[in-house]
C-alpha cells in the first residue's frame, strides 16, 4: 500500500504544466472502437484508469500501445463482445463501452461500472436511452448486463439531468446509428466537446456540444487514421490552484485555458487568492494566506463549479476566516473525507448535501486515509498546509486522477514523498 509522507507548511513556487484530461482520454479511447482505422491520441495521462481502459480495448482484441503520452489503438479487430468484471468494476467510465461496442458489432456482456464511492450513481439514463435507441437490455445473473441490437436507430433523447456519461453514452451509439439521434438537455462539460472534435475528426457529422443540444447524423462504417491531442485536465488545473491558495505563494500553470477553469478562478479570488491570465495558455495563481470565507458555493453542471473540486474547496475554506457553506447538489454522498479534515483540526459540520466549514487558524499534520479519489486531493491539500507531518494512506485513489502528483508538487516546493 502506498502513502504519501507530507511535512506541511512549505509555499509553493514555480511552474506546472497540465496533463491531458482524465475525464476527455476515457471516452475518446471508448470512441476508438468505432474506428476501423488507426487512431493515434496524444497528450494522454499515464493514469490507473487510462490504463485500465488500454486493457479493455486489447481484451476485446483492438491492438493498443503506448508510447510516451501517446496511445495508439488499431481498430481493425473487434473479436470479443465481454467486458471482463474485473476491469470494468474497476471505474465508473467503464459504462459508455456500451454504446460504442454496441453501435460496432451489436452485442455486449458488461457488469455494473465501479469507480469513487460517492453515493450510488445510478445508470439508468444510460439505459434508457439505449433501449430508446433500439438496445435490448437483460440484467443476466450478478449484475452482469447483457445487451444486443441489430443496429441502433437514431431518435430524439430528453435527458431527466445534463449526465456527463449518458450524454457520451449516446454520443458513441448515435454515431454508426440509421439515422438523426438529438440529445436535449445534454451535459456541456469540456470533455463533452472533446468528444465531440474528436468524432469530426473521425468524419462524424456532429454538432451542438458544449450547448444543450447535440446532433449526430449516423454513419454506415468509420475507418479512418486520425491523431488527436487531447484536451488538457481542467480539474487536476483547479487542484494545483487550490494547493497554492491552501498554501501560500505563486504558481504558474501553462498549457491551459481560462474559460474551462473560471468558475473554480472566480471563487479563488473570492477567497482572496490573486489569479492572473497571462496568455491564452498561461495563468498565474498567488495566495498572501489572507483567507476569506465564500458565503455559499453550490455545485453544479458545468459551466456551474465543479463536484470534482467541491473536496479541495473545502480543504481550502476550512483555514479561511469566517464561515463558508458548501451545498453539494451533483453527488449524495461527497464529504466522505471530511472526518479526515476534522482530525486536523478543521471544524466542519456535514448535513446530508449541506457542509458548513469555520474556519479555524492552523490544520495539525495527522494520520489519514484517502478514501476517493478527490477526497484524497483534498486531504493532500490540507496536510499541505498543516503544522507539521501528516501520513496519507491509499493514495492508490489519488493516483486514479493525478499523475506524478508528489513529483509535480516536490517539483514547486512541496516535501512530500511516497513511501
Ligand atoms: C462524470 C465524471 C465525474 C464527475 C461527474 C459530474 C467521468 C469519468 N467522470 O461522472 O468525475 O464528477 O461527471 O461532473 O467523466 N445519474 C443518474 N442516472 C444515470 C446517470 C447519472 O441518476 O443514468 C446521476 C448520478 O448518480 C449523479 C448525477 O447524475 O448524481 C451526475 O452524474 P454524471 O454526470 O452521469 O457523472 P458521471 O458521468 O458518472
Amino acid at each position: 500500500m502506498n502513502r504519501f509522507i507530507i511535512e506541511g507548511g512549505n509555499r509553493l513556487h514555480g511552474e506546472l504544466r497540465i496533463p491531458g484530461a482524465k475525464n476527455a482520454v476515457l471516452p475518446i479511447l471508448a470512441a476508438t472502437i468505432l474506428n476501423r482505422g488507426t487512431s493515434i491520441i496524444k497528450n494522454c495521462p499515464n493514469l490507473e484508469d487510462v490504463k485500465t481502459m488500454q486493457e479493455i480495448l486489447s481484451s476485446l482484441g483492438l491492438e493498443v500501445q503506448r508510447d510516451n503520452q501517446s496511445i495508439i489503438v488499431c481498430g481493425k479487430n473487434l473479436s470479443a463482445n465481454a467486458i471482463p468484471e474485473s476491469l470494468a468494476g474497476k471505474m465508473r467510465s467503464s459504462i459508455v463501452l456500451m454504446g460504442a461496442v454496441l453501435g460496432r458489432i451489436g452485442e455486449i456482456y458488461i457488469s455494473y461500472p465501479g469507480g469513487c464511492a460517492i453515493g450510488p450513481r445510478p445508470i439508468d439514463m444510460h439505459l434508457s436511452s439505449l433501449r430508446k435507441m433500439g438496445a435490448e437490455i437483460d440484467d443476466l445473473y450478478k449484475g452482469i448486463l447483457h445487451c444486443k441490437v441489430k443496429r441502433f436507430q437514431g431518435t430524439e433523447i430528453l435527458l431527466d439531468y445534463p449526465s456527463v456519461g449518458a450524454t457520451e453514452n449516446i454520443m458513441l451509439a448515435a454515431c454508426l446509428a440509421d439515422g438523426e439521434t438529438i440529445i436535449r438537455n445534454a451535459a456541456k462539460e469540456p470533455e463533452i466537446v472533446d468528444l465531440q472534435n474528436f468524432l469530426q475528426e473521425l468524419g462524424v457529422e456532429i454538432y451542438g456540444a458544449g450547448t444543450g443540444v447535440i446532433h449526430i447524423n449516423g454513419r454506415r462504417e468509420i475507418e479512418k487514421d486520425i491523431t488527436y491531442s487531447v484536451i488538457p485536465d481542467r480539474i487536476v488545473a483547479g487542484t494545483y490552484m487550490a494547493c497554492v491558495a491552501a498554501t501560500g505563494g505563486e504558481l504558474v500553470l501553462t498549457g491551459i485555458d481560462y474559460e474551462p477553469v473560471s468558475s473554480i478562478a472566480y471563487l479563488l479570488r473570492n477567497c482572496g487568492v490573486s489569479i492572473e491570465r497571462l496568455n491564452s495558455k498561461n495563468m498565474r495563481i498567488k495566495s498572501d494566506l489572507n483567507l476569506k470565507a465564500i458565503e455559499v458555493i453550490r455545485t453544479s453542471p458545468y459551466p456551474g463549479f465543479p463536484t470534482d473540486m467541491q473536496p479541495q474547496f473545502v480543504s481550502v475554506l476550512s483555514k479561511a476566516s469566517g464561515t463558508s457553506v458548501v451545498i453539494e447538489t451533483v453527488f449524495e454522498n461527497r464529504y466522505g473525507y471530511v472526518e479526515q479534515l476534522m482530525r486536523m483540526g478543521a471544524d466542519i459540520t456535514v448535513r446530508e448535501r449541506v457542509a458548513v466549514i469555520k474556519g479555524v487558524k492552523r490544520l495539525t499534520g495527522a494520520f489519514l486515509d484517502a478514501s476517493d479519489l478527490r477526497g484524497g486531493a483534498a486531504l493532500t491539500i490540507a496536510a499541505l498546509s498543516a503544522e507539521g507531518t501528516s501520513i496519507i494512506n491509499n493514495v492508490m485513489h489519488i493516483d486514479r486522477g493525478y499523475e506524478a502528483f508528489e513529483k509535480s508538487l516536490s517539483m514547486v516546493g512541496a516535501k512530500i514523498k511516497r513511501e
